[in-house]
């Protein structure tokens, strides 16, 4: 007999004292099942504030972390734990090697104040919280690196060149990316890491140009995380969040191309939206988590034998907590 996953979702949730989480970027028939979504930020302002005591995150890995880090008493169970490929760029041996590079180019490691993008594993958290730095997120970088320059030192922003090179430019700062022909520590204001999406340099500067030729008055939306060059031609720039509120903001006869995961496209108005590309943007580890595994997930639970449960050890999570916590204070 098959199982009739909604209604077993459904039953179960109602039953057991679990929150079901969502990214925008989940597959529709999962996204659907949430108790909550959001963009990496409000995801973890939500899952802080929620009451129950189980939640089931169904995105990347670093995001079920970053529960269990700010929520340590929560017991966090991921569906698929999949890994975002730009967080699996950077470990705390990678991190080590870029200070160092730095210090080789004349600015000692007290000179600089780290800040890692959300989108990076606990342990590198737990080195930048170490170091007095803060975690940032798409929607909250550019207030996270003016927080940051406060300190009076140069920021080290991790894992993605792409967000601190664009945050640096919407801020009239010196960036460039560690190790690269031409970056002088000593110069710049924001030292990258070089760590990028995948899905994101999918959208070219070439993409934005068709579209403008297509459709003269197109507007171009697209997520921090593309290349300098397509977010320079682009009309709009922010988070998964920022973008879904942008677009559904526009006149509807307005048309406008998004340059950002495929799946959310879905979250907008369908009439006059397109996807900035000619391939499909899709993240493959967002995409791995099926309605059956959310249902095995919550099946579990109720049978008493978790599955892919989130563990974080005690050091990391004291560490991590501080540059997750530093981040949520700032409004
Ligand atoms: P947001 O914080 O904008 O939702 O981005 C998360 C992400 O992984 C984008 O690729
Ligand atoms: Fe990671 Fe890119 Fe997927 Fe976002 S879209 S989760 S940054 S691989």
């Amino acid at each position: 007999m098959s199982i009739d996953y909604r209604a077993e979702i459904e039953r179960l949730k109602k039953e057991l004292p679990v929150t079901v989480v969502a990214h925008y970027y989940q597959r529709d028939e999962v996204f659907e099942m949430a108790d909550i979504t959001g963009d990496s930020l409000e995801l973890a302002r939500k899952c802080k504030a929620d009451d129950n005591p189980w939640v089931v995150f169904c995105g990347v890995g670093f995001m079920g972390q970053s529960v269990k880090v700010i929520a340590p008493e929560k017991r966090v169970l991921m569906p698929k734990v999949a890994c975002c490929a730009m967080a699996r760029m950077i470990d705390s041996s990678y991190y080590e090697e870029t200070v160092e590079t730095i210090e080789k180019g004349g600015v000692s490691r007290e000179d600089l104040l780290p800040i890692t993008y959300i989108n990076s594993d606990a342990t590198v958290k737990a080195k930048v919280g170490k170091m007095g730095g803060l975690v940032c997120t798409s929607s909250n970088a550019v207030r996270i690196i003016e927080k940051g320059l406060e300190s009076g030192k140069k920021i080290l922003f991790v894992p993605d060149r792409c967000l601190g090179q664009n945050v640096a430019n919407m801020m009239g700062l010196k960036s460039c990316v560690v190790g690269e022909e031409g970056c002088d520590p000593k110069e710049a204001d924001v030292l990258c890491f070089n760590g990028f999406c995948s899905v994101h340099q999918l959208f070219t500067v070439d993409d934005v140009n068709f579209y403008r030729r297509k459709y003269p008055g197109i507007k171009i939306a697209v997520h921090p995380e593309c290349d300098p060059k397509v977010v320079q031609a682009a009309d709009f720039v922010g988070s998964t969040s920022q973008l879904i509120k942008y677009v559904n903001e526009l006149d509807p006869e307005q048309k406008v191309a998004v340059g950002t995961e495929y799946n959310l496209v879905h979250r907008m108005r369908p009439k006059n939206t397109y996807v900035l590309s000619s391939t499909k943007p899709e993240c493959p580890t967002m995409n791995e988590t099926t309605l059956e595994d959310l249902y095995r997930t919550l099946k579990s639970i109720e049978e008493g034998q978790p599955l892919n449960e989130i563990h974080v050890d005690g050091e990391t999570v004291h560490y991590a907590r501080l540059a997750l916590e530093r981040m949520l204070e700032i409004k």
